[in-house]
């Protein structure tokens, strides 16, 4: 996640707090993914958080919702700092599961394979699957405060132990996390398939007609036959959405067997799309680093949205402070805390300004 990004929520909700814990107002959207199973929706989020944990492959992988709560802390030291971005064990990023209060796991191999245990004790072994939700947070300096959900994906005929209905209710659980309004629905969809059968823009469709909340990740691309490409597609010629459509290259079954490190693959993906003559001249908005670019421009449209509301509401109690402080004789409303906060709102709004003329062009299709 963008740096810029992090330190000025990470300002606000500082600001916030100084007015008690229960009036955090800044209510971040959860990311969501969407889409056919194996389309490498676990692949995506992974990727956007930076670190190795989920379980990921081919066949029905995620068999239940993860609830996956980001909480940012800050680094206790440089050396950490480093670590964190390198991947390796520190003190300062650890996850904690709802199902195992107080335990604190810092090797995220043992996050994965708990998501395994903890599925299979709900699920059965036999590819079942079950609409309740796994909650797991990680805690790291490298985060945002926000929450993704990764969902199993969507499918038709039923395997294992799987139900009969089994598209159905794979439907409905999907369709709760995505129908909030506050969702931001990354509708994922390999590019290697049709984008007219797409599962996860069908999906997606029906709780965001107008596209307000939809990005559109196109999955695969080095998977695609020699001679086509997703030209048409970024440019909004086949299915248009208002956010648009960005191209990117996972890791692959072999890359997972081979424990190809997530930096790896990102300097892979970058290289592909540099060095490929349909994407060498956009190259620039294509690949997880501008995914994550884009998701961050949304969720600062998204606190900007709710700043305008939450400005009034402190103006008001600070008046109203102010006159209490006047009948009582002359105490400065400055000292108050709500006056801290207007002020860091206000810089805030001044400091989006700014980043949005740099940045607005990215957010609206690629072309
Ligand atoms: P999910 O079922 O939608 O969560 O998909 P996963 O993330 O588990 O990925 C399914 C399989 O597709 C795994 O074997 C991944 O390695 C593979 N995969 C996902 N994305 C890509 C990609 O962009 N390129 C390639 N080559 N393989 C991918
Ligand atoms: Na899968
Ligand atoms: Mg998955």
């Amino acid at each position: 996640m963008d740096h810029q990004l992090i330190a000025t929520v990470n300002k606000l909700q500082d600001a916030f707090a100084t007015l008690g814990p229960a009036s955090n107002p800044i209510d971040l959207p959860q990311i969501t993914v969407v889409g056919s199973q194996s389309s490498g929706k676990s692949s995506v989020l992974e990727n956007i958080v930076g670190r190795d944990f989920l379980p990921r492959g081919t066949g029905i992988v995620t068999r239940r919702p993860l609830v996956l709560q980001l909480i940012n802390r800050r680094t206790s030291s440089p050396e950490n700092e480093e670590k964190s971005k390198r991947g390796e064990t520190n003190d300062d990023e650890w996850g904690e599961f709802l199902h195992i209060p107080g335990k604190k796991f810092y090797d995220f191999d043992e996050i994965r394979k708990e998501i395994i245990r903890e599925t299979d004790s709900k699920t059965g072994q036999n590819l079942g699957i079950s609409p309740i939700p796994i909650n797991l947070r990680i805690y790291s300096p490298n985060v945002l405060t926000l929450t993704l959900v990764d969902l199993p994906g969507l499918t038709k005929v039923p395997v294992g132990d799987q139900p009969k209905d089994i598209e159905r209710q794979i439907r409905e659980m999907v369709l709760k996390f995505i129908g909030r309004s506050n969702a931001i629905i990354l509708a994922v969809t390999a590019a290697n398939t049709d984008l007219a059968n797409s599962d996860g823009l069908k999906l997606a469709r029906e709780v965001d007609p107008e596209g307000i909340r939809t990005i559109g990740v196109l999955t695969k691309v080095d998977l695609m036959d020699e001679g086509t490409d997703v030209v048409d597609i970024l440019a909004g010629r086949i299915i248009p959405l208002r956010y648009g459509y960005v191209p990117v290259i996972n890791r692959g079954q072999k890359d997972i067997e081979n424990r190809r490190s997530i930096g790896d693959a990102l300097a892979k993906e970058r290289e592909f799309f540099e060095n490929h003559p349909s994407y060498r001249s956009k190259a620039q908005f294509c690949g997880t680093p501008f995914l994550a670019r884009k998701l961050n421009m949304i969720l600062m449209h998204h606190i900007k949205g709710t700043l305008p509301e939450i400005k009034a509401k402190i103006s008001s109690t600070l008046s109203k402070y102010q006159q209490e402080l006047d009948q009582l004789g002359g105490l400065q409303a400055s000292e108050n805390p709500a006056n801290v906060v207007l002020n860091v709102i206000t810089e805030f709004c001044n400091e989006y300004r700014t980043l949005l003329d740099g940045r607005s062009e990215e957010i609206s299709s690629t072309e």
